[in-house]
């Protein structure tokens, strides 16, 4: 009788143990697990609140930015990003609503606010406490724009754009029918990200989380535990760098020109898709001659910005 007894206690301990060994979050490092209730189940709050997560899944952007701010992160992860082209206009720790997305008005500490799309970018002037944002607005088109290292020949397109698809399905859960294009024209890649709020089903990650968790892997800061970014092309990997993502909202913007200011603005927020094409061409052959990124951007914002209803 004893026996028996013993070995399931002992069972029950190794299963114990072997539980608590492996009480993490797969898809979100940024967190502090632990075992909770009777039966003992791993649950994980994200650093910076105290928001549980689920770990089969991606977290939101806003809750990772909020985890990033927070004076809790491991140290090997503050590391600055020295390369980084693309930010929003400098890290915030923004407010999060109790579904993880970023509350449609943010405000720092000085009492500064201002409004943000549904991938928590400014997209209005900044004002005082009594600005207003009535709604959420989403974001339903990302552009990825990087480069890959210096090969000896270029890549066959057709193989990347379905490593590419893959890599997002297997590593960020996207389904491939939001990827709407991944163009090539050596070294540059692109991939173009589409989901509208009517198209994004119960359980579909949302592409600003996935451009998050894309854009913190290509910077070697990944959210996830496996840290390294296996992207490969008929088995050859591919390295990537320079990533440059550009937001384009369901509603124009609203900036009144002088406030936009060189070195700021990194994103591009527009409406109209035909213009962001065009401009795409554009800033891909400037940069291929001078290779600057930035003064492109900014005139081109300009000139979006005067075609108001596009
Ligand atoms: C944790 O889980 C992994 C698989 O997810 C397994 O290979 C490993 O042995 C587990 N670790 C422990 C200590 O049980
Ligand atoms: C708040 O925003 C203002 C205006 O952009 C900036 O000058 C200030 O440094 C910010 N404060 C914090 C704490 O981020
Ligand atoms: C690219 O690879 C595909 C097979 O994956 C092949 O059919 C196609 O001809 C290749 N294209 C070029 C330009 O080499
Ligand atoms: C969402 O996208 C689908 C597919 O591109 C399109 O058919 C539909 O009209 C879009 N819905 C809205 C509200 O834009
Ligand atoms: C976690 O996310 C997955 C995938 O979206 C979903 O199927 C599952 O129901 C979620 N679990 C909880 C506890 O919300």
């Amino acid at each position: 009788m004893a026996q028996p007894l013993a070995l399931a206690l002992l069972l029950v301990a190794a299963a114990g143990w072997t539980a608590a060994q492996n009480c993490t979050c797969p898809t979100n490092k940024w967190t502090i697990c632990s075992l909770v209730g009777a039966g003992g189940s791993c649950q994980c709050k994200v650093l910076g609140s105290s928001h549980v997560v689920n770990c089969t899944t991606l977290t939101s952007k806003c809750l990772l930015m909020k985890a990033r701010m927070s004076p809790h992160k491991p140290r090997k992860l503050i590391k600055p990003s020295e390369h980084a082209v693309v930010d929003n206009d400098g890290l915030y720790n923004p407010d999060c609503d109790s579904w993880g997305r970023f509350k449609a008005r943010q405000c720092n500490q000085s009492d500064v606010c201002w409004c943000v799309n549904s991938v928590g970018v400014r997209r209005t002037d900044k004002g005082d406490q009594t600005l207003k944002c009535d709604e959420l607005v989403r974001t339903s088109y990302i552009l990825i724009n990087l480069r890959h290292q210096e090969r000896p020949r270029a890549l066959n397109h057709s193989d990347l754009s379905q490593a590419v698809r893959r890599f997002f399905h297997e590593r960020y859960q996207l389904s491939p029918k939001y990827i709407t294009a991944v163009e090539y024209e050596s070294p540059t890649i692109q991939i173009e990200l589409q989901q509208n709020a009517s198209q994004k089903a119960h359980g579909d990650v949302d592409i600003a989380d996935v451009a998050y968790y894309f854009e913190r892997d290509v910077k070697g800061e990944s959210v996830f535990h496996s840290p390294h970014l296996n992207l490969e092309v008929r088995g050859e990997p591919l390295r990537v760098e320079d990533t440059m993502i550009y937001y384009v909202d369901d509603k124009p913007p609203q900036f009144s020109m002088k406030r936009m200011t060189a070195g700021l603005i990194a994103v591009i927020v527009v409406l109209a898709l035909a213009i962001l094409a065009g401009i795409v061409v554009l800033v891909i052959s400037k940069k291929k001659k001078s290779g600057k990124y930035e003064k492109v951007e900014i005139k081109e914002m300009g000139e979006m910005n005067k075609q108001p209803n596009l």
